[in-house]
């Protein structure tokens, strides 16, 4: 019998409420495919913080570095932000990632036809998206040395007197391995890569662009690559959003293009994200999974919730970790339907309103599309 172990990570925020709708679809798997999955539970980012004076408690760090698979909510919120930067939830998730080395992370941005009038792009724009943005996850200015915040007394003319110091670092070999990563996805869609950076003012851009081309050159001669400055990406991804099939950027700017990338289709509450590092000893990959929007504490409690990103987070996971293909083109083709029925979350309201459903019936309403499907 196949073991598939998970480890699902809560967090704060909408994070727990998101997660029990994910637990109903792993029950049905369960009770209706007989496909079972190990799963354990443990505290991340503030929940963590609040027991354990930190966000991520080694024993769960061990946890996560010996399962199949990561599911994670969200972090963060408003009870956290004058922590020691240190203790801050944010830096469990960052621990995880640089930990499990987890060097790219797959953020696809689709648009659902029903969604396509939510984007804040016209329709005829955002229509048939289906973009991958692979963000470079565990280097760069997230994790260069130095950094801080230092007295900077030498300098009179400073007012404030301080300096605040961050690096973006690159190697040769970091840059190959998720170059790479976006050769390989794009092979299994369009075929197209375009990569990212800011060659035209910092090394490790030019360092970036010299690597990606060096890669393609030598091992991806048959895909097609492009480059791009990140600031024209960023405006040619609101222009014509459609001429992308695959990006492959530094973390901050994947960060930041992300989010953009995401709103195109109409709600941030409908993206996943895959983490993925090298394969481990069974043959899987290294992979953390979890929805692009963070802990949202305003609408945090309420039932509110889009639960549809960490539900197709869970998809991932069953394409990338657990080789259950059938049945995660099942599990997004049954969050297709429920929205082609018109089944709106509150973040889906249209102008012509209409009664949104809470949290938990949108998990429902996707378990009963699965049942019939
Ligand atoms: C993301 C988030 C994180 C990041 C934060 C929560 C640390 O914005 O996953 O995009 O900056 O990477
Ligand atoms: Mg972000």
């Amino acid at each position: 019998m196949t073991t598939r172990s998970l480890l699902i990570l809560p967090g704060d925020g909408i994070g727990p409420e998101v997660m029990v709708e994910v637990r109903k679809v792993i029950d049905w798997f369960q009770s209706a495919r007989g496909i079972a999955f190990d799963v354990s539970e443990d505290l991340v980012g503030g929940a963590a913080y609040d027991k354990h004076g930190k966000p991520l408690a080694d024993d769960t760090m061990a946890k996560a570095q010996a399962v199949d698979a990561v599911l994670l909510g969200a972090v963060g919120g408003p009870a956290y932000d004058n922590l020691d930067f240190s203790v801050k939830p944010e830096r469990g998730l960052l621990r995880l990632r640089k930990e499990m080395d987890l060097y790219a992370n797959l953020r696809p941005a689709q648009c659902f036809d029903a969604l396509a009038d939510f984007s804040s792009l016209k329709r005829e724009v955002v229509a048939g998206l289906d973009i991958l943005i692979v963000r470079e996850l565990t280097s760069g200015i997230y994790f260069g040395e130095p950094r801080g915040i230092h007295s900077d007394d030498n300098n009179p003319e400073n007012e404030g007197g301080r300096v605040g110091i961050n690096t973006q670092r690159y190697t040769s070999g970091e840059i190959r391995r998720v170059a790479r990563s976006a050769f390989e996805l794009a092979r299994k869609r369009g075929n197209r890569v375009c990569s990212m950076e800011k060659a035209n003012v910092m090394e490790s851009g030019i360092l970036w662009r010299e690597e990606v081309q060096w890669v393609h050159d030598n091992e991806y001669p048959d895909v097609e690559l492009s480059h791009m400055y990140a600031d024209n990406g960023a405006m040619q991804l609101v222009r014509r959003p459609n001429q992308f099939d695959v990006i492959v950027t530094d973390n901050l700017f994947g960060d930041v293009l992300s989010d953009a990338a995401a709103m195109l289709t109409g709600s941030l509450g409908m993206l996943p994200s895959a983490s993925l590092g090298a394969p481990m000893a069974n043959g899987r990959p290294k992979a953390l999974y979890e929805p692009v929007h963070g802990s949202a504490p305003d609408i945090a409690g309420q039932g509110k919730a889009n639960p549809i990103a960490c539900i197709l987070s869970f998809a991932m996971a069953l394409r990338y970790s657990f080789d259950l293909l059938a049945e995660a083109d099942l599990l997004e083709r049954a969050v297709e339907k429920v929205l082609a029925d018109g089944v709106r979350t509150a973040d889906l309201m249209g102008p012509e309103g209409g009664t949104p459903v809470s949290t938990s019936q949108m998990g429902d309403k996707i378990v009963q599309a699965l049942a019939v499907l």
